[in-house]
């Protein structure tokens, strides 16, 4: 029995012992395909060697210095190298360790922003629906997904949530792409006004939404309408890059191919690869510049902020992905793996839509395509998939709950940035069979009344 409270109490997992390139074995000797990247964490796959170097040498010269005593080389040179090339108006970046501590620092920071420069009736936050942000309690409040949220809804945070940017099920047949991101940005006008656009801190938003909705990207235009609203009415705008950032879909930052600059951008998965915890918040030199002013300090902290070994890890991740050229392999493979999902299921009778941007890409299943009905939730399809494709040894990040956080069933492929065109075949010819025997144990059932 293991002493481990595991993610789930029933299930009982394969137990990884070793992993390259973008497959991981289990002590069995079974040999999984990472299509996923666990969580769209392992960017360069698994054992890169430049990364293991790295932390190895960083561990031998020193592992740990609290940042109340020292920095460390190692993360000053991975702040320089992440400023470099963030967006023109970030100038420092926070280094925590993982994405909800990003976020939760991103919330923080922007509230004491607003009391630094004499704005604090500034409390409100507004993020959408169908969203994670992660998992601690700010975080969970900003988020949307809200079988998450649920049973803590009591004790969160009281955050004003808008509509997600869903084309393929909210934009009306009547509407254009842009009238349609218009209405959008009206929605989230209304809900500055009736909150007072004087008493919100910030909005906060994944740029493409990743785990509760499977790759949904912005309709073109609609996130600068956001920004300008923003903007109007003095409020920060905190982009959640934690999963589609760091390269996933096809440039560093997801909000590059937006044309918009947020004021926080929370990063994480994709920064380290999975190599070591990390997060980070990219901060605008004007919130640093009103700390400077104000309080000199940002109060915040944790135990293992900039932590040397993690920092080592991502400076390697990140300079191996700049020295081979791997955001033109995401653009390039995300377009080979767009090709061979729309060959494989661009006629599948329970596949309604294939979507995403450049190695993050999002199947939605449907219980029929001219309808987009949902299959029951009972029938738990997003579970019945990842066990299906376990099955077959293939690693991918299925989810219910896509509509609503109860209906609708999606699956996620997040491939590491070195997968090859012989490995993207190989994912696509797993994946089929692994959906149709899904579908064809779920038809066979009769739905329970449990949820995701
Ligand atoms: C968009 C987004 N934000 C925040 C988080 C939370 O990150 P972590 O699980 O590292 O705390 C996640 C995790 O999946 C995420 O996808």
């Amino acid at each position: 029995m293991s002493h481990i409270l595991h993610r789930s109490l029933r299930a009982s997992l394969p137990v990884a012992a070793s992993g390259r390139g973008i497959r991981i074995v289990d002590t069995d000797g079974h040999e999984y395909l990472d299509a996923s990247g666990g969580a769209a964490v392992s960017c360069l796959g698994h054992n890169h060697p430049d990364v293991t170097r790295a932390m190895h040498e960083q561990i031998d010269r020193i592992a740990y210095a609290h940042t109340s005593f020292f920095s460390t080389m190692v993360a000053e040179e991975l702040a320089d190298h992440l400023v470099a090339h963030a967006p023109k108006n970030i100038s420092h970046v926070y280094l925590v360790s993982g994405g909800s501590e990003a976020v939760e620092a991103a919330l923080k920071l922007a509230r004491q922003y607003f009391v630094e420069i004499g704005e604090p009736q500034r409390r409100h936050f507004i993020a959408r629906r169908q969203s994670y942000h992660g998992n601690t309690l700010g975080a969970l409040s900003v988020g949307g997904n809200e079988w998450r949220r649920r049973q803590f809804a009591p004790i969160l945070i009281d955050v004003a949530h808008v509509a997600p940017c869903y084309e393929y099920r909210d934009r009306r047949p009547d509407e254009t792409a842009d009238a349609y991101g218009a209405r959008l940005a009206q929605e989230l006008e209304e809900t500055v006004q009736r909150l007072g656009g004087k008493n919100v801190i910030a909005f906060c938003a994944e740029t493409v939404v990743g785990a509760t909705a499977g790759g949904l990207t912005p309709v073109p235009g609609y996130l600068r309408r956001i920004r300008e609203i923003c903007d109007r009415h003095g409020i920060l705008y905190i982009a959640d890059e934690v999963m589609c950032g760091m390269g996933r879909t096809g440039t560093l930052h997801a909000v590059e191919q937006e044309g918009i600059t947020p004021d926080l951008i929370a990063i994480a998965k994709g920064l380290g690869g999975g190599y070591q915890p990390i997060g980070g918040v990219l901060v605008a030199d004007k919130i640093i510049g009103a700390l400077t002013k104000g309080s000199g300090m940002f109060q915040h902290g944790h135990t293992y902020i900039g932590h040397p070994v993690a920092c080592a890890a991502a400076l390697a991740v990140q300079k191996v992905i700049q020295r081979d050229d791997l955001l033109t392999a995401v653009r390039l493979q995300g377009v080979r793996l767009k090709e061979r999902l729309t060959a494989a299921f661009g006629r599948h009778p329970h596949v309604g839509d294939i979507r995403g941007r450049g190695l993050f890409m999002g199947l939605e299943l449907v219980e029929g395509r001219e309808t987009k009905e949902p299959f029951d939730p009972g029938l738990r399809l997003h579970a019945r998939i990842k066990t299906e494709a376990m099955a077959r040894h293939l690693m991918v990040y299925p989810m219910g709950g896509t509509i609503d956080g109860r209906r609708g069933d999606h699956v996620l492929l997040a491939p590491p940035f070195i997968v090859t065109d012989a490995e993207i075949n190989e994912i696509v010819a797993r994946l089929a069979p692994a959906i149709d025997a899904a579908i064809a144990e779920a038809g066979a059932l009769v739905p329970q009344t449990t949820e995701s």
